[in-house]
């Protein structure tokens, strides 16, 4: 009997032990960045291989900068400022191929502190003041006051190139919607 309680308890570790490494396998997949090559204050990023609604960080002159493949439905599930409007359609939003991405500085734009996104929620939460953002970076709770900024960027194929001021960015910033 004992015999065969250790075999069940035996193979019940071997099964939790297999569910952890599975899990920590898909957390390391969310955590491996996308493939970037960084030169004299550029940095370049293909997103080809992105996931959508996982949130990308890379480091461009000394900054952590958001990279965000935006699902179609990027309403978030509760907005505090009644902004609830599907984030996805908004015109901050850089078509790269058929999908859109949130290209932004990671930092919150109050007093610095770089927000969490919460994938399940669609949405950034500041945890210095409780500030709350949508996918598209637009401020959903103050004390934020302004969205996230974008950086200058060009587009060439599915490669995201930051520093560089392409004609997108520029279309952005002709219509004020950078900072
Ligand atoms: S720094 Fe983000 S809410 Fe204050």
């Amino acid at each position: 009997m004992s015999d065969r309680r250790d075999f069940i308890g035996t193979a019940l570790g071997a099964f939790a032990g297999l569910g952890a490494l599975g899990a920590l396998y898909a957390a390391k997949r969310t955590w491996d960045p996308l493939p970037s090559v960084k030169a004299a204050g550029f940095t370049t990023v293909d997103v080809s291989k992105a996931e959508e609604n996982v949130l990308y960080t890379e480091m461009w002159r000394g900054k952590p900068v958001f990279i965000l493949k935006v699902p179609k439905d990027a309403k978030p599930d509760e907005a505090p400022n009644g902004r609830d409007e599907n984030a996805y359609e908004d015109p901050r939003l850089i078509k790269i191929g058929n999908d859109k991405f949130l290209v932004a500085i990671g930092l919150c734009t109050h007093l610095g502190c770089i927000p969490e996104y919460f994938a399940a929620n669609k949405k950034f939460i500041c945890a210095c003041h409780g500030g709350q953002f949508n996918a598209a970076g637009e401020v959903l709770k103050a004390p934020p006051p302004s969205p996230l900024v974008i950086p200058p960027f060009k587009i060439v194929g599915t490669q995201l190139i930051l520093g560089e001021e392409g004609p997108e960015y520029k279309q952005l910033k002709a219509q004020g919607l950078v900072a």
